[in-house]
């Protein structure tokens, strides 16, 4: 079937009143991206962006640089007074720019971002093949209030009489279950010669695009609705609890996706994962972790309760103890991170190595085997191999103006409670004492104290003692 003659519209011009929200509704965040994102990505799997349109209008160019890169076009509709006077626009659009219009368009709506690409292709093949003026996406719910209603000419015909949108029903009337996703495919012609026909006299004031459908019947021309295979890739977001219920769903699918991969995810409902997040067979998701972003995680891995862990890419045999926080970190084979240690951007932990409690690090690359298991920030540092960097030691990289590099040769020890004042160098094998403040560069195979010589006076507690004795 030849789908090519499809343009694509997308209705994102409303303010999204119901959200009370000072947000434009397209650019609230579901599974970690945009509602307008999410159904840009779904028109970008069945054609190219040159042929995709976004209606946008209210906080038009926050909207619009939100989504640029993504190379669609857009249509302004500068007042919303309903989504057929945003299709207006739309003809205004090809009207007025000289620009022929495409065939048929597949009108997509900005707040129904589960849609999938299937769907979406499925549709465009009954329209063409229903040579129909019109083809709605609809969906039976088991609850269809708020939606617009379908109502087909009799209960077993493709046909559609009409749609009528909630606001509009007759009082007592409960109105069909079928429910207008808000998704439809028009012949384009058919489309822009009845727009000007829609009239506001309606319980919204409003110019509603689905009275195209009876326009379009009263015309003679064919109109007709298929189901959508499941209910929740047409939920529409209008209140943020549909918003969160259709993020729990997106969210929910990620894991179920995973799960099929061969990854492990105890308690599924419990976890926060991106869409695009990959992880490889065997690795076990414990409870209330969140995976977001880019992140990439391999195989036979373990991720412990509450971390988050976002633009990461982790190896494989690599255990993340609880509450672990990694931002764009890289983290090698076999690593063991945790509990509680915080790798932030530019930290590139090497196999092997462990970072433990309270271990903050910041643009770091660390060796492979080095170890920091307690209390320490390790920022701006090159650390080599099979270093060991002792409890609470931190590397002092600002000196309140310029951020100063620490460098670490391979298989040296920093004791305990060490600061290392940057830019500093310390060779290989070299070790620093326990307690040390150290500023000068250390050679190779040396030992470095930089710490007060300890005085020890015997018996001084009991003389102390005898001097303050109390009065009787
Ligand atoms: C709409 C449909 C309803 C359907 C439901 C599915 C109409 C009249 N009703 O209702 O039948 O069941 O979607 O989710 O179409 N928009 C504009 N410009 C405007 C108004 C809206 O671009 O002037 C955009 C919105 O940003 C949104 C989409 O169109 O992305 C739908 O608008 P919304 O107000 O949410 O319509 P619903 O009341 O949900
Ligand atoms: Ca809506």
């Amino acid at each position: 079937m030849d789908t090519s003659s499809f343009g694509i519209v997308i209705m994102a011009a409303g303010k999204g009143t119901r959200l009370k929200s000072k947000h434009p509704k397209v650019l609230h965040e579901i599974g970690g991206r945009s509602l307008l994102l999410h159904v840009i990505a779904a028109a970008k799997t069945i054609t190219t962006p040159e042929h995709i349109y976004c209606i946008i209008g209210h906080e038009a160019e926050r909207v619009r640089s939100a989504v640029e890169s993504t190379g669609v076009g857009f249509v302004l509709q500068a007042e919303q007074r309903g989504t057929g006077h945003a299709l207006q626009q739309v003809k205004a659009h090809f009207t007025t720019g000289g620009e022929a219009p495409p065939e048929h368009l597949l009108v997509l709506s900005g707040d129904v971002p589960l849609i999938r690409p299937e769907t979406l292709s499925a549709l465009e093949a009954f329209h063409l093949k229903e040579k129909a003026a019109m083809t709605i996406l609809s969906a039976i719910p088991s609850d269809p209030t708020g939606y617009g209603r379908v109502n087909r000419t009799n209960t077993l015909a493709v046909e559609v009489a009409s749609i009528v949108e909630q606001k509009d029903l007759k009082p007592g009337d409960p109105g069909s279950n079928e429910i207008n996703s808000g998704i439809y495919c028009f012949q384009t012609a058919a489309l822009f010669s009845n727009l000007d026909r829609l009239s506001s006299q309606n319980a919204s004031g409003e110019f509603y695009l689905t009275d195209i459908a009876a326009l379009l019947v009263a015309e003679g021309q064919r109109v007709v609705a298929t189901v959508a295979e499941s209910v929740d890739e047409v939920l529409g977001a209008n209140t943020i609890a549909e918003m969160m219920h259709l993020d729990a769903v997106m969210r929910l699918t990620a894991a179920h996706k995973l799960m099929a991969q061969g990854v492990t995810i105890f308690r599924p409902e419990t976890s926060v994962i991106d869409s695009g997040v990959e992880v490889g067979p065997d690795t076990i998701i414990e409870p209330f972790v969140q995976l977001l972003g880019n992140t990439r995680i391999g195989q036979d891995c373990r991720i412990r309760s509450y971390s988050v862990i976002q633009n990461s890419v982790l190896g494989d045999n690599v255990l993340v103890r609880n509450g672990c926080i990694l931002d764009e970190a890289t983290v090698g084979n076999a690593a063991l991170l945790g509990p509680y240690s915080h790798l932030r951007p530019g930290s590139e932990i090497g196999e092997a190595a462990h970072l433990g409690n309270f271990v903050e690090t910041k643009k770091v690359r660390m060796g492979r085997g080095s170890k920091a298991n307690h209390l320490s920030y390790l920022g701006d540092a090159v650390i080599g191999a099979g270093v060991n960097v002792g409890a609470g030691a931190i590397t002092c990289n600002y000196d309140g103006v310029h951020k100063h590099t620490t460098t670490i040769g391979d298989g040296v020890f920093v004791g305990s409670d060490s600061t290392l004042v940057a830019p500093l160098t310390i060779g290989d094998r070299a070790y620093i004492a326990a307690g040390s403040c150290i500023t000068e560069d250390v050679p190779a195979d040396s030992l470095a104290l930089g710490r007060s010589r300890q005085t020890t006076k015997p018996g001084w507690v009991a003389e102390r003692k005898a001097k303050t004795k109390p009065k009787e």
